[in-house]
């Protein structure tokens, strides 16, 4: 099936989440897609920069490689670059086959997050890209050091999201509404009446970042409450593990990865499938 775009797939999720997981390795793109076939959802593939770093600092084989699985889908995907802080990472891609991409410019001071968003919408919205950005501390006062969106109490401000997406022209927002990056326990707690208010202050769609960490119930009620992006990483990274982990105590002498990578995969594959039923509103379905 042809790429669709997070533009596309977002505004067309009729109350329901649209998952977007991290590749790291050509595995989790394949298990990305396997799990979103076995739940018939649309699924974002999204490499992030973290990842392209890991890859010694070269986007282009595993976008290539991200890219070619994504085409032998039989479910909508999109591809989306993420977290990018470097200018010269998110020039390049559009030519890389990227259909939306994240600025994070969240560490920024307001200002300068607004004048480096405003810079890459422009030139990403005239190749047909779509822009998601993060807001750092929201209230933050001049001079003062902004804290990520997922710094531990961290809370984006509803009047100020508004005011920076009219600012930025960003065609999503990433909001800290209680949830954290990188946890490998589920229980994040997220603050479901701030969503209500910048839900209904903000015009664009909203986007969970570190979505790992929070229950079903609670991811549930999140997309209920107008989130629609779910960015989940860390979820398949303890998936994966676990699974290799246990292959080798099992076969101590094993020594070809494809054993254990297939083990690594299949625990991935189920995993997002998991999550992708529980965003689609019907988690029995
Ligand atoms: O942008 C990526 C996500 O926010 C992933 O966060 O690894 O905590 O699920 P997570
Ligand atoms: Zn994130």
């Amino acid at each position: 099936m042809p790429l669709t775009g997070t533009g596309e797939l977002v505004e067309t999720a009729e109350g329901t989440g649209i998952g977007a997981f991290n590749v790291i390795t050509v595995e989790h793109a394949e298990a990305i897609v396997a799990g979103a076939e076995r739940a018939a959802r649309p699924v974002i593939l999204q490499i992030s920069q973290n990842a392209v770093k890991f890859h010694h600092g070269r986007l282009a084989p595993i976008a290539a490689a991200t890219r070619a699985v994504a085409e032998t889908a039989d479910v909508p995907v999109a591809l989306h670059l993420d977290h990018v802080t470097d200018a010269a990472l998110w020039e390049v891609a559009p030519q890389h086959g990227f259909g939306s991409v994240m600025i994070d410019a969240s560490k920024l001071p307001y200002a300068d997050n607004v004048a480096e968003t405003s810079r890459a919408v422009e030139f990403l919205n005239s190749r047909g890209l779509w822009v998601e950005s993060e807001l750092g501390q929201v209230g933050g006062k001049e001079g003062e050091a902004a804290l990520s969106a997922h710094a531990p109490g961290a809370r984006t401000d509803p009047d100020e999201a508004a005011a920076y997406v009219f600012e930025t022209g960003v065609d999503a927002l990433a909001v800290a509404v209680g949830s954290s990056h990188a946890m490998t326990s589920r229980d994040a707690s997220l603050d479901h009446e701030l969503i209500e208010r910048i839900r209904a202050a903000v015009t664009v769609p909203l986007v969970l970042h570190g979505s790992s960490g929070v229950p079903d119930e609670e991811l549930a009620e999140a997309v209920k409450g107008g989130m629609v992006k779910i960015n989940i990483g860390t979820a398949l990274n303890v998936a994966y593990t676990a699974a290799v982990r246990e292959h080798l105590d099992a076969h101590p002498d094993n020594v070809d990865p494809r054993k254990y990578l297939t083990a690594a995969r299949d625990a991935m594959t189920d995993t997002v499938a998991h999550f992708l039923k529980v965003l689609s509103g019907n988690p029995q379905g």
